[in-house]
C-alpha cells in the first residue's frame, strides 16, 4: 500500500473480442504422435466481451484498489481507445481527482482496418496520465525527448555569446518594449540542440502492434502487445531507478521488461496463465543477459539503446505467485454437474435461473472463470425481486470471491432480508473445497559434486519431469490416443538454477532458456561448486507456465 511510484495499465478495452493463442510442446520430433498434432490447443488468452455497464464497474473497482497501492507522489497511466476513453476519464477523475489530470496522450500506432467508406480509419489510442502534484516530468531524460523539427533545426544558430537559439515565427500577442528590445519575443534559447526537445502529447514515431521480429524476441506476439519504445518513454517520464512500477494487466510483460531494463523494480499481474508464461520467458532472457553483462562489467549493453546512460538492474530475479485457480480448464456446464454431485444439489429441470436446490436453499453456481463479484450478487437479487412470494435463502457457490462481494453479502444479510445469501467459496472451504485438486508437476533432479579440469564442480542433472496438467490437456485434444510424451524435455520451457538459495529469493546463477520453439533445454549442467552446505534450487517451468522447484543441500 502506498509504495508504487508508477502504474501503467492497458486493460481490456471492451473490444467485444476473444484473444487466443496456441501452445505447443518443445522439439519437432517429439511434437507429433501418429499424425496427431501435439498442440496444447488454443488457450483463450482473455475475453473482452462485457454486458451492460459491467466493464465500467470492473474498471472503477480496480481504480480504487490501485489508488491504495499508489504512493502519494505517484502516477497512473491508463491506456484505452475510443470505445471507452470518455467514460474511463470520468472514472479516473472521480477516483484520483480532476486536479490530478496531466495529459491525454495520443499514441499513433498504425492504421487499423475499417470501413473506409463510412469513417476515417482508426490510427491512434489514448493514454491518460493522472499524477499527484509533486510529480515532475523527467524532462531531461533522453527517452522523453525528441529531435527538433525541421523548421527549428533550420533556424538554430548561436548568438554573440555562443548561446544556441532558434527563431520563432511570431507571438500570439504584441511583444512588450523590453521583449522587443531583447528579441525575447522571437528567440528561444536552447542549452544543447543535440538533446532535442520534450515530446508533445502526440506520439507518432513509435512502432505499431505489428512489431519487427527482433522485438518479438522469439516469442509469439501477444494479442494487443504494446511496444518497447512506448513503455520506455512512459516509465522514463514518471519514475526513476529503484522505483516500483506496477502493471496489473501485464499481458506479455512489456512493462516488466522495460522496468527491468531501466533499473526499476516491478510487479506484474495477469489473470491469464499464458501471459504469465510469456512474461516470465521474456524476463528470464533479459535477466540472463543482464547477469552476463554485469559479470563482464559491460554495463553499457544492459539497455538496448547505446545512446542512453547505462542503468544498473534493481534486481536480478523475480518469482511467480499463483493466487487463484480461475484458469481451471473446465466448461461451466461441466462445473455445474460436478458441483451438483459433490454438494448434493437437487437439479430442477424447469428452473431457468437457479442451478437447483439444496435442503431449503436455492443454489446459484457462479462460473469458475472469475471470482464472485457484486454484479453477480446484484443479478441474483434482481431475479428474486421478480419472485415476490419466494422466501427461500440462496446458497451461492463460487471458486473465490472479491472482497467487495464479501462486503455486499454482509451488508445484505445485516438488513434482515427475506432471502438471505450464504456463500460457499470452494477454493478455501475446508468441508466442500476438496472438489478442486491440483495435481502438481514434479521432477526428478540429481545434484552432486564432481570435478572438471581438476576443479570441484556442481553437477545438476534432470532425470525426469512429469506435468499432469499437460498430459491431461493433451488427452483432451487427442481423443483416440492416450497422450504419450516420449521426451521429458518436450514439456519443459526453461530451467533456472540458484546455487545459494536462501529459501526466499531465487537468484538465477544459470538459466537455460532455449531460444527457438523447436530447441530443447540441455538437462545436464556443470557449475562452479558452491561451498559445502549450500542449498541448490533448481526451478523448472513447464510449457503451461507451472513451476517446479527442487531444493537439495550439498
Ligand atoms: C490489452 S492486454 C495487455 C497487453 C500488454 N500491455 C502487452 O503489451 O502485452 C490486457 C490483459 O489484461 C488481462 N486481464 C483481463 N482481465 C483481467 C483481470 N481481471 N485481472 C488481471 N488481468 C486481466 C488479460 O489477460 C490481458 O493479458
Amino acid at each position: 500500500r502506498g509504495k508504487v511510484k508508477l502504474i501503467y495499465i492497458d486493460p481490456p478495452f471492451d473490444s467485444g473480442a476473444d484473444y487466443v493463442r496456441k501452445v505447443n510442446l518443445r522439439g519437432t520430433a517429439s511434437a507429433k504422435l501418429d499424425g496427431e498434432d501435439y498442440s496444447l490447443g488454443e488457450q483463450v488468452q482473455y475475453t473482452d466481451i462485457w454486458a451492460n455497464d459491467n466493464y465500467l464497474q470492473f474498471m472503477y473497482e480496480r481504480f480504487i484498489l490501485l489508488k491504495e497501492l499508489l504512493s502519494k507522489d505517484g502516477s497512473i497511466f491508463v491506456h484505452c481507445d475510443n470505445r471507452k476513453m470518455h467514460h474511463l476519464r470520468c472514472l479516473l477523475e472521480e477516483v484520483f481527482g480532476a486536479d490530478s489530470f496531466r495529459n491525454e496522450i495520443v499514441w499513433i500506432h498504425q492504421i487499423m482496418g475499417g470501413a473506409h467508406d463510412k469513417r476515417f480509419p482508426k490510427a491512434h489510442e489514448t493514454i491518460f496520465w493522472f499524477a499527484a502534484d509533486e510529480i515532475k516530468l523527467q524532462s531531461q531524460d533522453s527517452n522523453v525527448r525528441v529531435p527538433f523539427g525541421e523548421y527549428v533545426k533550420n533556424t538554430m544558430q548561436q548568438d554573440d555569446d555562443g548561446r544556441w537559439y532558434y527563431e520563432r515565427r511570431r507571438m500570439s500577442r504584441k511583444a512588450t518594449t523590453e521583449e522587443a528590445a531583447s528579441k525575447a519575443h522571437t528567440r528561444t534559447y536552447v542549452d544543447d540542440p543535440s538533446k532535442g526537445t520534450v515530446a508533445t502529447d502526440v506520439w507518432g514515431n513509435m512502432l505499431s502492434y505489428q512489431e519487427t521480429s527482433d522485438e518479438r524476441e522469439g516469442l509469439d506476439l501477444y494479442p494487443t502487445q504494446k511496444t518497447t519504445r512506448l513503455l520506455t518513454r512512459i516509465i522514463s517520464a514518471a519514475s526513476t531507478t529503484g522505483d516500483i512500477v506496477l502493471d496489473c494487466f501485464m499481458g506479455s510483460g512489456v512493462v516488466a521488461k522495460v522496468a527491468q531494463q531501466l533499473g526499476r523494480r516491478w510487479i506484474g499481474c495477469d489473470i491469464n496463465k499464458g501471459a504469465i508464461q510469456t512474461t516470465a520467458k521474456r524476463l528470464q532472457t533479459i535477466i540472463k543477459e543482464q547477469i552476463a553483462t554485469t559479470a563482464n562489467d559491460r554495463q553499457t549493453s544492459l539497455i538496448e539503446d547505446d545512446e542512453h546512460t547505462p542503468v544498473k538492474p534493481a534486481q536480478l530475479s523475480f518469482s511467480v505467485w499463483r493466487v487463484n485457480d480461475y484458469d481451471l480448464h473446465i466448461q461451466h456446464n461441466e462445473a455445474v454437474e460436478l458441483v451438483a454431485e459433490h454438494l448434493g444439489i437437487q437439479r430442477i429441470k424447469s428452473e431457468g435461473f437457479f442451478d437447483g436446490t439444496r435442503g431449503k436453499y436455492w443454489v446459484k453456481i457462479i462460473p469458475f472463470n472469475h471470482p464472485l463479484t457484486p454484479l453477480d450478487l446484484d443479478s441474483i437479487r434482481s431475479e428474486l425481486s421478480n419472485r415476490p412470494s419466494e422466501e427461500r435463502d440462496v446458497q451461492v457457490v463460487t471458486l473465490g470471491m472479491e472482497l467487495a462481494a464479501k462486503a455486499w453479502v454482509e451488508q445484505h444479510n445485516r438488513n434482515r432480508p427475506i432471502n438471505r445469501f450464504h456463500v460457499i467459496e470452494l477454493r478455501t472451504d475446508k468441508k466442500y473445497g476438496g472438489i478442486i485438486k491440483h495435481e502438481p508437476a514434479f521432477a526428478d533432479v540429481s545434484v552432486s559434486r564432481g570435478t572438471r579440469h581438476g576443479e570441484a564442480c556442481l553437477i545438476v542433472e534432470i532425470v525426469d519431469v512429469v506435468s499432469p496438467s499437460i498430459v491431461q490437456r493433451l488427452n483432451l485434444d487427442t481423443s483416440l490416443f492416450r497422450a504419450q510424451i516420449p521426451e521429458w524435455r518436450a514439456v519443459v520451457d526453461c530451467v533456472l538454477i540458484d546455487t545459494a538459495y536462501d529459501g526466499e529469493v531465487f537468484n538465477i546463477c544459470l538459466s537455460d532458456v532455449p531460444e527457438r520453439k523447436q530447441d530443447l533445454c540441455q538437462g545436464r549442467y556443470e557449475l562452479p561448486a558452491p561451498p559445502l552446505g549450500s542449498r541448490v534450487a533448481v526451478k523448472i517451468i513447464d510449457m503451461l507456465g507451472e513451476e517446479i522447484v527442487v531444493v537439495s543441500q550439498i
